[in-house]
């Protein structure tokens, strides 16, 4: 704006200058000219003023009445502009004059100024016009007239001209500058808005589409080869990039405008509960926190979630708000109250009961019940309501997390019309058939769908969606764009895989070392250092494989009877949904598999398996994959996986094999792990026996890959990318709607 100002009074002072000077110039020149018409005018009206006068004057001169020529001259001066006359003989002698008439003025003089360009004469009383005509009378020219005609006015006219040229010139300087600078500005809006929009992607369009129905297939044309654009280079993102929070934060502020995220979860990222210390704080087993709570500190926001914890009201301010992380304050966590009936309908039946089983075919029967249904619902309605709450705009960026909230998206896009919606699904998407079994599996469906992109962690499961949406909707689906669209709402269905946030040095440097971690966890169980530990961390839940991970154990253990009394197996179990049956059948299993391989293998101060069924928190469990040779996870189904990540994170020593089930969606990017069949109690027990016996450069090798991929794969690409994918689209939505034919609105 200040830099407009300046360009604009450098442009407009020298102009107006010129343009003052320009007619200061000029003013000799038009002083001539109107010298001369002035002069052509008063030598005009003297012919005319003699020729008025002439019959008389030739008559008086005839009867000799000089008394009468003054009379003349007398009547003739009472015009204001004629100052004074003579009277000449042919002779060029001055017969009469009138009274003002200057008396050293001969006929010859005014004779000679008369023929001037300017007949003019400088008086005392000022400047004369002077001219002469003869007088005539039916054809006789007894004498000539002088007229002395007042010329003063045509110097004061001519100030006057020069002033109202001089300000008149500034004025047309002045509009002139103006007028340059507007059509400037605006042309210089116009270009810059163009060129604005030309780099967004949208200038070309506008002009060449317009309206024209003509142009419609043009239209189709161009969209398909600006997807075909967009799809290349969203999977050609830059492995080499580099992401941190910085990053993130940038992203978000540059390219969605957003200063807000808000995220959905019914786990909270902090559980605040009584103990005998009074009020503590502490974060959950959950893939799900580990991930979103590291974006969440870098882009700060609201997260809003299911408020569990027994203390958790007693921290709250007037609107069910706190500042975590406790003590740094860094977002808001907005927590809502479920009575003990509505967390049965919606969080253990529908979500645990129901869609949980459904979608990871771990051979549990999923159970649908109408009134899980209705409670599912209301509480999606609930949180809607909390969105809308705390949304400080009508266009926030909300993060809705996994399957407990299908419905929640449309439910948002129906009052945020202009919300960008990411809705990640946490765990696998079943194929079609799986998920038929679910009566309201289109209600679910249409709900997802009112996201602006639906994630999953891999191309798989992206693939079942489509499928799924395919069988149980009226849908326009596309696969080579991986977009569904539903009454003119489009979403893109992508893979993101979810990660970790890599530890950086600080962090680090706080960990008691390896050597350390060993002998202390050891320590703890009476074991001496040399001891083989391979450890297993999981929520205690029937799909991650615990049993057949135990079995696995035991196989070994027969078919490598050496390493009795020599390798353990320890099972941390975090206690989930424990309300439910077939979480408590499974756990109870779980314990009695493990008193029957303790016993089968037991020898004095030796336990092959260890079962650790309480919560730990994160130094501790790091002290764990520190402490341990090999890190199990035998998921039967399992979305991702982010103990595998965690583990590797942890051994900066590059040492520790890691054995992974190839049904965590973890294996897609895990290459270097010993990738093995869970149900394949075999192959669990060779696998075993190879991460053992592995050479500690293999192991380094393995381990250095892995780690490359885990830091470089972190959970700030994960939300950059689906972020980076959400503002693509919001810019594409805005082109689709100018590009719109009459016939597409239609
Ligand atoms: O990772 C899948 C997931 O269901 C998350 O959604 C959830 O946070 C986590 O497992 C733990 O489950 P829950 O919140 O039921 O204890």
């Amino acid at each position: 704006m200040f830099n407009t100002l300046r360009l604009q009074i450098r442009f407009l002072v020298p102009l107006i200058l010129t343009l003052t000077a320009a007619a200061y110039l000029a003013q000799p020149l038009l002083d001539s000219l109107t010298l001369r018409w002035f002069s052509r005018d008063l030598t005009m009206r003297g012919a005319l003023v003699t020729s008025a006068m002439s019959d008389s004057l030739a008559a008086a001169l005839e009867s000799g009445g000089k008394a009468r020529i003054q009379v003349l001259f007398a009547h003739a001066v009472q015009d204001e502009r004629l100052l004074s006359l003579g009277l000449c003989s042919l002779q060029g002698v001055l017969l009469q004059r009138s009274a003002a008439y200057p008396a050293n003025v001969s006929c010859a003089q005014a004779q000679l100024i008369a023929a001037r360009d300017v007949p003019s004469l400088d008086l005392e009383s000022g400047r004369v016009h002077v001219s002469v005509h003869p007088v005539l009378q039916d054809g006789a020219h007894p004498a000539d007239l002088v007229l002395m005609q007042d010329f003063s006015f045509v110097d004061r006219r001519s100030q006057d001209t020069r002033k109202y040229l001089i300000a008149f010139m500034a004025a047309l300087g002045v509009v002139i500058a103006l007028i340059t600078v507007i059509v400037a500005q605006l042309s210089w809006r116009g270009w810059v808005s163009g060129a604005r929009a030309l780099l967004r992607g949208e200038g070309l369009i506008t002009p060449l589409i317009g309206n024209q129905r003509e142009l419609a297939p043009l239209a189709a044309d161009f969209r398909d080869r600006l997807r075909d654009l967009e799809d290349t280079y969203r999977r050609s993102l830059d492995r080499d990039d580099h992401w941190d929070p910085d990053r993130l934060r940038a992203l978000l502020r540059s390219q969605l405008r957003g200063d807000e995220l808000i995220v959905v979860s019914n786990r909270e990222p902090y559980i605040h509960e009584n103990s005998d210390a009074g009020v503590v704080c502490h974060r959950p087993a959950s893939g799900l926190v580990t991930a979103v709570e590291p974006v969440m500190r870098a882009c700060s926001g609201t997260w809003i979630a299911h408020g569990g914890g027994d203390a958790d009201k007693s921290v709250v301010d007037g609107h069910d708000r706190v500042m975590v992380p406790p003590g740094r304050d860094e977002y808001t966590l907005r927590r809502i109250w479920l009575t003990p009936q509505e967390e049965k309908g919606y969080y253990y039946g529908f979500a645990n009961e129901g869609l949980w089983p459904l979608c990871h075919v771990a051979h549990v029967r999923p159970v649908f019940r109408e009134a899980d249904w209705e409670m599912y619902r209301r509480i999606n309605e609930r949180f809607a309501e909390a969105v809308v709450t705390e949304a400080r705009s009508d266009d926030p960026v909300v993060l809705v997390q996994d399957y407990h909230f299908a419905l929640l998206p449309a439910l948002i896009r129906k009052r945020l019309p202009r919300a960008t919606i990411i809705t990640f699904w946490h765990i696998p998407w079943p194929n079609p058939e799986s998920f038929s079994i679910c009566p309201w599996r289109a209600e679910l469906l249409e709900g997802l769908l009112g996201s602006t992109i639906v994630g999953f962690h891999t191309r798989y499961h992206c693939k079942n969606f489509l499928e799924t949406v395919d069988r149980n909707l009226e849908a326009r689906i596309e696969h080579e764009h991986s977009t569904i669209t539903v009454n003119k709402q489009t979403t893109l269905v992508e893979s993101y895989p979810i990660s970790i946030a890599w530890p950086d040095d600080a962090e680090r440097a706080t960990w008691p070392s390896v050597s350390d971690c060993r002998h202390a966890v050891r320590a703890r169980l009476g074991l001496p250092d040399g001891h083989k530990l391979a450890v297993g961390v999981d929520r205690f839940d029937y799909t991650k494989g615990i049993l057949e991970r135990i079995h696995a154990l035991e196989r070994l253990l027969e078919k490598q009877p050496q390493w009795i009394g020599q390798l353990s197996l320890l099972q941390v179990a975090a206690p989930s949904r424990s309300e439910l049956e077939e979480y408590k059948a499974f756990q109870l299993r779980i314990h009695q598999l493990t008193d029957r391989v303790n016993s089968r293998f037991d020898q004095p101060d030796y336990q092959a398996v260890y079962l650790l069924d309480r919560h730990h928190d994160s130094d501790a469990v790091n002290e764990l994959y520190r402490a341990a040779d090999v890190c199990v996870v035998t998921s039967l189904h399992d979305g991702m996986n982010l103990v595998s990540k965690e583990f590797i994170a942890a051994r900066d020593d590059e040492q520790g094999v890691m054995i992974l089930s190839r049904f965590a969606g973890a294996a897609a990017e895990l290459k270097e792990a010993l990738i093995v069949n869970p149900y394949h109690v075999e192959e669990g027990a060779d696998a075993l026996q190879r991460a053992l016996t592995m050479p500690v450069a293999e192991q380094s090798e393995r381990m250095s890959n892995l780690r490359a991929t885990v830091r470089d794969d972190n959970v700030y690409r994960w939300a950059g990318r689906m972020l980076a994918d959400a503002a693509r689209w919001r810019l594409r939505e805005r082109i689709d709607a100018r590009m719109q034919t009459p016939s597409d609105k239609s």
